[in-house]
């Protein structure tokens, strides 16, 4: 697949009813687009990012066990009831509680720090240290054929999670969890419907 730039940042969706829970996802693959990630900036040239990748089956099935529990304890309902009249976005995040821990690879995106007592500019430059990187994986993975999502709701439980991979949480967080597939289906991935630039962008004052 060749992608433009353009084409690649337009169509770089959150992808979860189409993740191919079966097809394994080459090791190679996934450590080319983490090549690709740590070229992206950090806060004073600091390579404070680290990546954990899970493919052990059983660490992914507890990690998805982890972030099922957390969905359903903000929805207040089992990720597998399906509900009449729900809005598609509804459905596919709660598709993805029900197999997260199917999908072939997980990521944990991790910066050394913790948030904790931070300053407004100490926390801006923790996370964005790292967010930049997850979103070139994301769309070096988009190039490849492989579907992602940004996910946060483990990190309620992120001691957990820190504990089953050997993360040492005193001094490392974790920012997202990213599940990555190869995308099923021919269908195109489309750009989003967004609210118009003209609603969000200030020129010279707010
Ligand atoms: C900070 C952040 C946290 C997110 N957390 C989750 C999450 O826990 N679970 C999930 O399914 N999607 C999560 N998402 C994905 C968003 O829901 C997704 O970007 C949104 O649905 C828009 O998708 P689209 O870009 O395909 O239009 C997160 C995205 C961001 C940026």
């Amino acid at each position: 697949m060749t992608l433009s730039a353009d084409e690649a940042l337009a169509t770089t969706r959150a992808v979860r009813r189409r993740l191919d829970l079966d097809r394994p996802v080459a090791r190679g693959l996934v450590d080319d687009c983490l090549r690709l990630a740590v070229q992206a900036p950090t806060s004073e040239g600091n390579e404070t990012w680290h990546f954990v990748v899970v493919e052990d089956a059983a660490t992914r099935t507890e990690i998805g066990r982890i972030y099922r529990d957390i969905w359903m304890s903000y929805t207040g309902v089992a990720p597998e009831d399906d509900r009449p009249g729900e809005a598609p976005r509804e459905r596919s995040s709660r598709y993805l509680a029900t197999v997260i821990g199917r999908a072939p690879v997980h990521v944990l995106f991790c910066v050394e720090g913790r948030p904790e007592g931070a300053g407004v500019g100490d926390l801006a430059a923790l996370y964005g240290s790292i967010i930049q990187a997850g979103w070139s994986f994301q769309i070096a993975a988009r190039a490849r054929g492989l579907g992602t999502v940004w996910t946060t709701y483990h990190l309620d439980r992120e001691r957990e999670v820190a504990d089953l991979v050997g993360i040492p949480y005193e001094r490392v967080t974790q920012v997202g969890l990213v599940p990555v597939a190869h995308v099923l289906g021919d269908r195109p991935l489309r750009p989003a419907r967004r609210r118009p630039l003209d609603e969000v962008l200030h020129r010279d004052q707010w």
